[in-house]
């Protein structure tokens, strides 16, 4: 018998998939759905994008590089500069990633020591589950922090024990949120960042859903560091930016030494981007007015749904970035109330998918068209009426 990792038997199957599977099954039937569970809209990839990348294929194929082109991670470090107003050395600061899911999963490997003091990882639950797992994996240990509705969602590691931050070799921040739509502001950074450095902690920031913002730009990490990005690391992405999660692009930023540890690292893990991928993220990084485009259209369906849930009663909280919307489950429930919807044609996440502080709410990806957001409110609105659904 072949031995195994004993970290795949506390996985326990990744929770979003199960819902996905009933969905699937209902759609083979060709039941039509309003599919808002998950977090992969269907708006299409700016042309100009597209074309950069069937450009870029020539008839020869050969091994990219962990490093990237240069003119990829310069792409990268003027959009911070444009965008954050933050100055990086795209030698020096900047390396990038296939997306930054297995950047966040790869990221362990580099700075937690199994068999050291500090194999502790920590995270915000409700939160994606990928820190915790690229933790255990390494060999580590996942340290989840139930996150507080009345503390606006987010995690403040000066409130934590000072033992759990001291056998915590990083700290994982995520605003704009996944799953709650929570956001942080500056001094939130700098708070966490001094707290991190306190402790001698890694403060990662996974800052993927950065251009979806509705009322005001959402900051990243990098600016509260002054240009000092000692033990801070910033992950971001094209796949919410730009529609492209199909491409699998994004950077790692900050801390030149983790950087450079990152780059020792990653040429042994297969991760490289293709170099036609690099020059279809070069365009994405290049161009804002698409990024500006797409955020309306989120802010549509999103005022389509805030609205619906306003008039029937249902408490919203976080949900001011990102395109999710985070409702408490009438009834208090969110798992019945996910089965309930999802006998309407609605497919929402209960929000114990994403642990279980999520308990009690659900989430909802802003996916479907603006057309099929005023419709599904119609069916959610009808079934209320009804009486087919707990209020
Ligand atoms: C919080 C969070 N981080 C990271 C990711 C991974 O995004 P990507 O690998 O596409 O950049 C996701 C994907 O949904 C996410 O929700």
């Amino acid at each position: 018998m072949v031995t195994s990792n004993p970290a795949l038997q506390q996985l326990g199957g990744y929770p979003l998939a199960r819902l996905q599977d009933l969905a699937n099954e209902l759609r083979a039937q060709d039941v039509p759905l309003a599919d808002f569970a998950i977090g992969d809209p269907d708006e299409p990839t700016p042309e100009h994008i597209r074309r950069a990348l069937i450009e870029a294929v020539g008839p020869v194929s050969r091994y990219p590089t962990a490093l990237g082109q240069r003119a990829l991670r310069e792409s990268v470090a003027a959009w911070l500069a444009r965008r954050h107003g933050v100055e990086v050395d795209p030698d020096v600061h900047v390396l990038p990633s296939a997306g930054s899911k297995e950047a966040i999963f790869h990221l362990p490997l580099a700075v937690l020591d199994p068999h050291g003091p500090r194999r502790h990882v920590l995270w915000g639950e409700p939160g994606y589950p990928v820190y915790g797992r690229g933790a255990l994996f390494a060999g580590g240990a996942s340290d989840p922090v139930a996150l507080e509705p009345d503390q606006g969602w987010r995690l403040e590691l000066e409130e934590l024990e000072t033992s759990r931050l001291q056998r915590a070799c990083t700290a994982w921040v995520n605003y704009p949120h996944n799953p709650t739509g929570a956001s942080a502001d500056l001094d939130y950074y700098r708070r966490q960042l001094r707290t991190a450095r306190e402790h001698g902690l890694l403060l990662a920031s996974d800052e993927c859903y950065q251009e979806i913002w509705f009322d005001r730009p959402a900051p990243s990490a990098l600016e509260a560091a002054d240009g000092d990005f000692t033990g801070l690391l910033a992950f971001v992405s094209l796949s919410k930016r730009s529609g492209m999660t199909g491409y699998r692009s994004g950077a790692i930023v900050g801390d030149p030494e983790l950087i450079a540890r990152l780059r020792a690292l990653r040429p042994n893990v297969g991760t490289a981007s293709p170099d036609f991928v690099q020059a279809a993220a070069i365009a994405a990084w290049n161009d804002q007015e698409h990024v500006d485009e797409r955020r309306k259209i989120f802010a549509a369906k999103r005022a389509v749904l805030l609205e619906f849930l306003a008039t029937a009663g249902i408490e919203v909280s976080g949900s001011d970035a990102t395109f999710y919307v985070w409702f408490r489950a009438p009834g208090g429930d969110d798992a019945a109330y996910a089965q309930a919807l999802l006998e309407e044609r609605i497919v929402a996440t209960p929000g114990r998918a994403f642990g279980p502080a999520g308990e009690g709410w659900l989430r909802l990806a802003l996916v479907p068209t603006v057309e099929g957001c005023h419709d599904a409110v119609a069916r959610w609105s009808a079934a209320l009426q009804a009486g087919r659904l707990p209020i």
